[in-house]
């Protein structure tokens, strides 16, 4: 997948912006702080999840001043059929999305037709931050794969569990054990068909993950990543459905009252998460920052690799500020790395430092130069550099 061209209007720092990209499989954005760069890589990734990767809320991204933003790019698959993609957001109207002109009603539908996989300073939140965070990760990638399955089964989880923690807070109304029965036996329905996927995408990353942690690590060093379930037992056959469901039911029904004093349903999907592991000990405990940005690097390759086996579609790499952050030597193995992976778009502050892992790839760069100007942001190409 590539990006030809984007446009923005009203974006963040940007009154109005027409970037076209050439068949270089880089593309730099150079610049100073505050700048607008990270609100380029912002704008694409939007176009992937209808979602901020800072998590910035939709009236947050309109330019401030203006009441609307428009992001619109044309894009070119593996089949080399090129579309025409765009979201728009209105403080008004809300958010509107198109796909080759038409419009698509649910995000859903709209999801995972441009792939964007994205590093960035905060990925280290994998690995520190809470296992919300880890959840979102993996709940992001199942939801882009081959089929709208996972998507679906999580809408319907999230809805489910809705349902069943507003009859919980109301329990002492209407006692009613049998309607709370009823939401039970639907969300071990969603229930499992998650856990189930969740359990496939492990074991899949994980020779990945492995993989490039041993090319990129010069020590002899084991990683690993483990599902953790806080009502699956281990005795459990995760191919066995109705054992599965069997045991989410009756671990509903044991903390029935623990539930109803809290009112939200405390064991679930919603509640599990994934452990990440240096040489057997849990990576955020026992690590150090170095070996830890390592990890997140990795994972994200593991990302990549697997949405583009799974969908058949190289995704587009987004690559925010980590490079500077990279030593000399993980600088030019993650660079070698990238070479074989499509269309990478990269911020920086310091292009200098850079300058020589793209002078060994003979200059297949596209660079732009990004300025802060009175009205916002502009992003000049730069042709000879
Ligand atoms: N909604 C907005 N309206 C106008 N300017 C914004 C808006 N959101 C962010 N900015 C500006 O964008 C700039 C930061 O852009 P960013 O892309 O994060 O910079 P960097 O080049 O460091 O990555 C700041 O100057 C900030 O004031
Ligand atoms: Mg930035």
């Amino acid at each position: 997948m590539k990006i030809n061209r984007l446009q923005l209007k009203n974006f963040r720092s940007y009154q109005s912006l027409d970037l076209h990209f050439s068949a270089n499989p880089f593309i730099v954005f150079s610049g100073q702080n505050g700048s607008g760069k990270t609100n380029i890589l912002e704008a694409i990734y939007l176009l992937a999840t209808t979602k901020s990767f800072r998590g910035a809320r939709n009236s947050g991204l309109v330019k401030e001043g203006a009441d609307s933003y428009f992001i619109q790019s044309e894009i070119v698959d593996n089949m080399s059929d090129s579309h025409k993609i765009s979201v728009g957001f209105s403080l008004q109207f809300g958010k509107k999305l198109t796909f080759d002109q038409n419009e698509i009603e649910k995000v859903k539908d709209f999801y995972g037709s441009f792939l964007g996989v994205v590093f960035s300073p905060g990925d280290l939140q994998l690995i520190d931050g809470t296992p919300a965070l880890r959840r979102k990760f993996v709940d992001n990638i199942l939801s882009k794969s081959s089929n709208h399955s996972y998507l679906n089964s999580l809408i319907s989880f999230n809805h489910t569990l809705k349902q069943r923690n507003a009859l919980l807070k109301n329990f002492a109304n209407h006692k009613d054990k049998n309607s709370l029965h009823v939401w039970d036996r639907l969300l071990a329905e969603s229930a499992y068909q998650l856990i189930k996927a969740r359990f496939v995408f492990v074991d899949k990353i994980i020779d990945y993950f492995r993989d490039f942690y041993n090319a990129i690590s010069l020590q002899n060093e084991s990683v690993t990543i483990k599902y953790i379930s806080n009502w699956l037992l281990s005795n459990c056959d995760i191919d066995n459905e109705n054992q599965c469901k069997d045991m989410f039911l009756s671990i509903l029904e044991q903390n029935f009252e623990i539930d109803i004093r809290n009112g939200n349903t405390q064991f679930g999907p919603h509640k599990d998460d994934y452990a990440l592991f240096l040489n057997q000990k849990p990576a955020q405990f026992s690590t150090s920052q170095g070996q830890k940005r390592t990890m997140v690097l990795c994972l994200k390759l593991s990302e990549y690799s697997f949405l583009r086996n799974n969908r058949n579609e190289e995704p587009i790499l987004l690559i925010d500020d980590v490079l500077t952050e990279l030593d000399a030597y993980r600088k030019d193995f993650f660079f070698e790395i990238l070479r074989n992976k499509g269309q990478c778009l990269i911020t920086t502050t310091h292009f200098e430092n850079i300058q020589g892992s793209w002078k060994s790839m003979n200059h297949q760069v596209d660079l732009f130069e990004v300025r802060k100007i009175l009205q916002g942001s502009q992003a000049n190409q730069v042709i000879e550099v």
